[in-house]
């Protein structure tokens, strides 16, 4: 077997679970951790596993003595070196669950390398171990075949990332992690100096500045592999610490980027996950949060929102005509509801919209002879009646509403929408991925606690150029060169057209409410370098570890980092962060409160 022979080393000859019928008859010597023993008195068959798989060795007591001891000593996760010769099983010990299934190794010589303590978690793919205990012990979670095979995935995909980059002729740049905070919206990680005392670096949120400042150089097509931190509240595809496949370019425009990212994603999918995902849609920011309630629409079902607003604007229900003049009233039809959600899920769902602002929801159970819903006696029946034939209603549907301004609608019923999707298993018989580019997003979002408009990408995405003149007046009106890429309702990169005129970035930053002597202050790097002549460009970064978690289909971010932190920041494994010690503190000039140790 060619391809095994730069495993091979002083210790073996062979990979476990790359042994094939192909060997028999071949004197080899494998490697591996023991992850079953069985004694069948006399014959003892002991499983050994590598990174490549399983291959059962069989040691029997008359034939070789010594070679049954050792493998009588042996308990699982022992490091065991076995030569050998491969024999075709009998028959009836044929394991079809394991690709070598049809072979054994005889053994003439058993090693044990190393020992184990009894594992505290299975080292098996069906393991249910919770979280934290495999997190502790992460050295025997990732000697699972599924960890290592997402690890395996992952280490591909960086490599079809560099060849792919490399061979379309950017160039590969590393910018640092410690440097001046950037702005990505999030706290920063914040690194006391020692040189430098009571001064800080912030540890990078993303390269954007410095991949700017490359294109500035005169660096055109520059991508980087790069580790980002942000100190902010983990969900399921966050994590502190993350990685970013990231990406600039100069002299280009957003159907530019879009053209040379989309071979490199499809590829992305058919090397990680045997998918063609064929041209990818766009969509524009405002058509997917009316029909999803979300800027990562999850396009594998429909469930679409319908718009009642102006069926209810002169309701006598208040909440709806309140609501449809200073917001709307929108509502999601879900088929065939009646007979799997119960009157419990009902209120169990209003509960659930609630952390998203909606003050209630309000449902219809559509029946063959009537229409239940608690709010039906506040409604005519032609508004009824429209409320059906809108949302295309049939009996043994329900009907959600919500009555709020547009942000509260939709982020309800975006919520509501998978939740639902969920309770009704729209997602069994969809297609395996669904990606779309949402585009046109609003250049700027209102910060109710800041009272303050905010970039919603960030400040340095160039505004449209028919929406430059709503800087001043009216940023609400102002959207911007930029686009996200959504994968099964995962925002997996996003990114945009840049700003590189100084006059138009001081603009952006006064719209934010950012004088120019602090916009100089945080940024005066980037300021400066745009007035040497700065040439258009623009770029994109996707998550890794998100393309990685949609590729495996996993729903953990975790499950694709070998070492992930914690809900609270932690690390199980290695405990940190800890306390500092006193000399290092003292060094650094840093005393703490007594009430924060
Ligand atoms: P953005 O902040 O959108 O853009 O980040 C780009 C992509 O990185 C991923 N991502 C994360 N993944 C895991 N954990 C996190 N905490 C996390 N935060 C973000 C997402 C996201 O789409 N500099 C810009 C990019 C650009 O404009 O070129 C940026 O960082 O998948
Ligand atoms: P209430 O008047 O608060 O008893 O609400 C009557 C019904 O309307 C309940 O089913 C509520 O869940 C629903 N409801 C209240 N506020 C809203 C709202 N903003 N949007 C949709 N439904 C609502």
């Amino acid at each position: 077997m060619g391809e095994v022979s730069f495993y091979k080393t002083s210790y073996r000859t062979h990979m476990c679970g790359l042994l094939a019928e192909s060997d028999v008859g071949t004197a080899v010597t494998v490697c591996g951790w023991v992850s079953a023993r069985r004694d069948l008195g006399g014959v003892l068959f002991l499983h050994l596993r590598d990174r490549t798989g399983i291959i059962q060795v069989v040691a029997n007591a008359e034939s070789n003595a010594g070679v049954f001891e050792s493998a009588d000593k042996a308990r699982n996760e022992y490091v065991l070196r076995v030569e050998g010769e491969v024999i075709m099983r009998s028959l009836e010990t044929v394991n079809e669950a394991i690709p070598t299934g049809t072979i054994e190794i005889y053994a003439s010589s058993i090693t044990i390398l190393d020992t184990s303590l009894t594992p505290p978690i299975y080292v098996d793919d069906d393991d249910t171990a919770n979280e934290s205990l495999r997190l502790e012990y992460r050295f025997l979670d990732l000697r699972k075949p599924g960890m290592q095979s997402k690890l395996m995935l992952r280490s591909q995909m960086a490599r079809l990332t560099r060849d792919y980059f490399s061979d379309n002729g950017f160039i590969e740049i590393e910018t640092p992690y410690m440097t001046k905070p950037t702005p990505e919206g999030a706290r920063d990680f914040l690194v006391p100096s020692r040189m430098q005392k009571g001064s800080f670096f912030a540890l990078a949120q993303s390269p954007q500045l410095f991949k700017q400042t490359l294109m500035v150089a005169g660096l055109d097509r520059y991508f980087q592999i790069a580790r980002c931190f942000r100190d902010e509240d983990l969900r399921v595809d966050r994590q502190p610490e993350f990685t970013q496949i990231d990406i600039e370019m100069s002299f280009v425009d957003e159907n530019d980027v879009i053209a040379i990212n989309e071979p490199f994603i499809r590829e992305l999918f058919r090397q990680g996950a045997g998918f063609e995902v064929g041209e990818i849609p766009r969509m524009a920011y405002t058509e997917a949060m009316e029909r999803f309630g979300s800027d990562k629409p999850d396009l594998r079902f429909g469930l679409e929102l319908v718009d009642l607003t102006d069926i209810v604007a002169n309701s006598s229900f208040n909440v709806y005509a309140n609501a449809a003049k200073t917001g709307s009233v929108r509502a999601l039809c879900a088929k065939g509801a009646n007979s799997i959600l119960s009157r419990r899920d009902l209120d169990s769902l209003v509960e659930f919209v609630k952390p998203y602002g909606a003050k209630g929801l309000a449902w219809f159970q559509v029946e063959e002879d009537e229409v239940k819903s608690p709010v039906s006696k506040f409604l005519t029946e032609n508004e009824m009646q429209a409320i059906l034939q809108r949302t295309g209603a049939e009996p043994s549907d329900i009907i959600f509403t919500v009555a709020d301004s547009d942000s509260i609608v939709f982020a309800s019923l975006g919520a509501l929408r998978l939740k639902l999707a969920n309770a009704l298993n729209l997602y069994e018989g969809a297609e395996r991925y669904k990606l779309v580019w949402i585009t046109d997003f609003p250049m700027f979002e209102y910060d109710e606690k800041e009272d303050r408009w905010d970039a919603m990408h960030h400040p340095f995405t160039s505004p449209k150029d028919e929406c430059m003149q709503y800087l001043k007046s009216d940023p609400s009106k102002v959207f911007a060169k930029a686009y996200d890429i959504v994968a099964n309702g995962v925002e997996i990169g996003g990114g945009s057209i840049r700003i590189h005129s100084k006059s138009v970035q001081n603009e952006v930053f006064s719209a934010i409410g950012l004088s120019e002597d602090e916009a100089s202050e945080k940024f005066g790097f980037l300021l400066n370098a745009l007035q040497y002549g700065a040439p258009p460009h623009g770029g994109i970064a996707y998550g890794f570890d998100r393309v990685i978690m949609i590729l495996a289909e996993t729903e953990n971010i975790r499950e694709v980092i070998a070492f992930p932190k914690t809900q609270n920041h932690a690390c199980p494994f290695t405990k940190a962060p800890a306390p500092a010690d006193e000399l290092a503190l003292s060094e650094l000039a840093i005393e703490l409160k007594p009430q924060e140790i």
